[in-house]
């Protein structure tokens, strides 16, 4: 499995030319696209700027050597390569497994194009098997809760270590067991205008280009009229 995120990491690598500023996802796939910037970066004298997408990412990639800036010191990225956590017919997805949804989307709205890598068991024909994060803020975060619970959305608070997980951002994340999002435009639109969250994991026509590892190789799958 590692094997199919470094091929796809490397292969998403090749979008990246001198002169560009790219955005840097987070995960374990992300972290093969991260580690051949940074190879490159260092062998081949890439002339690149980055920005990030969490802490986690910050951290390899200053261990690497990439010049970064905060998403503020930059007004548009060129291309930004992260993962997903599922991705249905439609290009719509499921993001935020690894609790980076907030800096995720931030990022990829200021991003002309954007490419998703994933292995081919993130391919679905409908979103919703993989719990849905939503980013809330603390403050009323247990009234929030009880409000999906009543809803049937079977929500869990995430935890690490037995303790509540925090994002980057400061925030708590609630997974929502929804087993199927039957209209993702619809949920998405729901979660927007809930009052304490922050932001959600669905990523409603966002990708420009998803680029999909199996054992027979990689195919790139471009997302209609993008
Ligand atoms: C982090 C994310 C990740 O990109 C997503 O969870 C996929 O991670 P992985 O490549 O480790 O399966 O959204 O918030």
């Amino acid at each position: 499995m590692s094997q199919l995120k470094q091929l796809v990491g490397i292969e998403a690598a090749k979008y990246v030319t001198d002169g560009m500023t790219i955005g840097l996802g987070t995960g374990s796939t992300a972290y093969y696209f991260v580690a051949e910037i940074g190879r490159r970066v260092q062998e081949e004298g890439l002339s690149i700027t980055a920005v990030t997408t969490s802490s986690v990412t910050s951290a390899q990639a200053k261990s690497l050597g990439i010049p970064l800036k905060s998403i503020d010191e930059v007004t548009s990225v060129d291309v930004t390569v992260d993962g997903a956590d599922e991705v249905d017919s439609e290009f719509n997805g499921i993001k935020g497994g690894g609790g980076a949804l907030l800096m995720e989307k931030v990022v990829a709205t200021y991003t002309k194009h954007y490419i998703w890598i994933v292995d081919e068991s993130k391919m679905v024909e409908t979103l919703g098997a993989f719990k849905l994060p939503v980013e809330v803020v603390q403050y009323g975060a247990e009234n929030l809760f009880r409000h999906f619970e009543a809803k049937g959305y079977v929500p869990s608070f995430r935890e690490t270590n037995g303790k509540r997980f925090v994002t980057d951002m400061k925030n708590f994340i609630i997974d929502l067991d929804l087993k199927t999002i039957a209209d993702p435009q619809a949920l998405a639109e729901e979660l927007d205008r809930t009052v304490g969250v922050v932001e959600h994991g669905l990523f409603n026509g966002f990708v420009n280009k998803v680029i999909v590892g199996s054992q027979d190789g990689v195919l790139t799958l471009d997302a209609p009229n993008k």
